[in-house]
């Protein structure tokens, strides 16, 4: 897949961003920025580049949750907007009427079955507001939902700046030089198991931390009392 930073014009082009502002929330507060953090970089580009640009993403598995305590976290940095459904007639006049340079954000796509069903009326749907689509959702690219496999189907698709920053790194570290330790942290084993699988033929050592050692740690037998697992 080419990067976006190859895309010679992207002037009043409508981008449609795949962000993975799977975030932690406490209290309708952003508690970790550091995934938003790490995407202003695009969507400075594209802002510098004439985009118009029309954030998806996830937040949490059910139906009920919502992106708006990561908008008004966005709010605070760049003017931005919302769009509450991306079925609404009213996501088509929004977008319509966006300038270029302009930024907005579209709630929660998973409140729709269509995404996780990787539904190809939902990824048609989405795709009809872009006229490119970015993937900048490494972490969720292993998901085979509308947004992440659907809709590159009816649009041309990128990378996004960071997603090749994370290939990069990640194809680095298959052929590394030795000594090599190998960290990895998170709360699901099942999505990580076959990368640490991976590593223990290719590092010296592999350190397991955060919620993942849990599993370790309880499959040893020891007490991990409340701690997720
Ligand atoms: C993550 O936070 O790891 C990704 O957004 C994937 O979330 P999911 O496991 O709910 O698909």
């Amino acid at each position: 897949m080419k990067n976006i930073r190859e895309v010679k014009d992207l002037k009043g082009k409508r981008v449609l961003l795949r962000l993975d502002l799977n975030i932690p929330i406490k209290g309708g507060i952003v508690f970790n920025d550091f995934r938003i953090k790490k995407v202003l970089p695009t969507i400075n580009f594209l802002k510098e580049e004439g985009a118009k640009i029309i954030i998806i993403s996830h937040i949490g598995r059910e139906k009920t949750e919502t992106l708006l305590p990561v908008l008004n976290y966005f709010q605070k940095i760049m003017e931005i907007g919302l769009i509450k459904d991306v079925l609404s007639n009213d996501a088509d006049s929004f977008v319509n009427n966006m300038k270029d340079g302009d930024v907005v954000m579209m709630e929660n796509l998973r409140q729709h079955d269509g995404e996780k069903n990787n539904d190809e009326s939902f990824s048609k749907q989405i795709a009809r507001l872009g006229d490119i689509y970015v993937n900048e959702a490494f972490a969720n690219s292993h998901r085979e939902h509308a947004s992440i496999v659907g809709v590159p189907k009816f649009l041309p698709s990128y990378s996004g700046i960071l997603f090749q920053e994370e290939i990069k790194m990640l194809s680095e570290s298959f052929k590394p030089e030795n000594p090599f330790l190998f960290i990895i942290g998170g709360n699901k084993l099942k999505t990580k198991l076959s990368l640490i699988e991976k590593m223990l033929n290719i590092a010296d050592n592999v350190f397991v931390g955060g919620a993942l050692a849990n599993d370790f740690f309880k499959e040893k037998g020891r007490n991990v009392g409340k701690s997720y697992v």
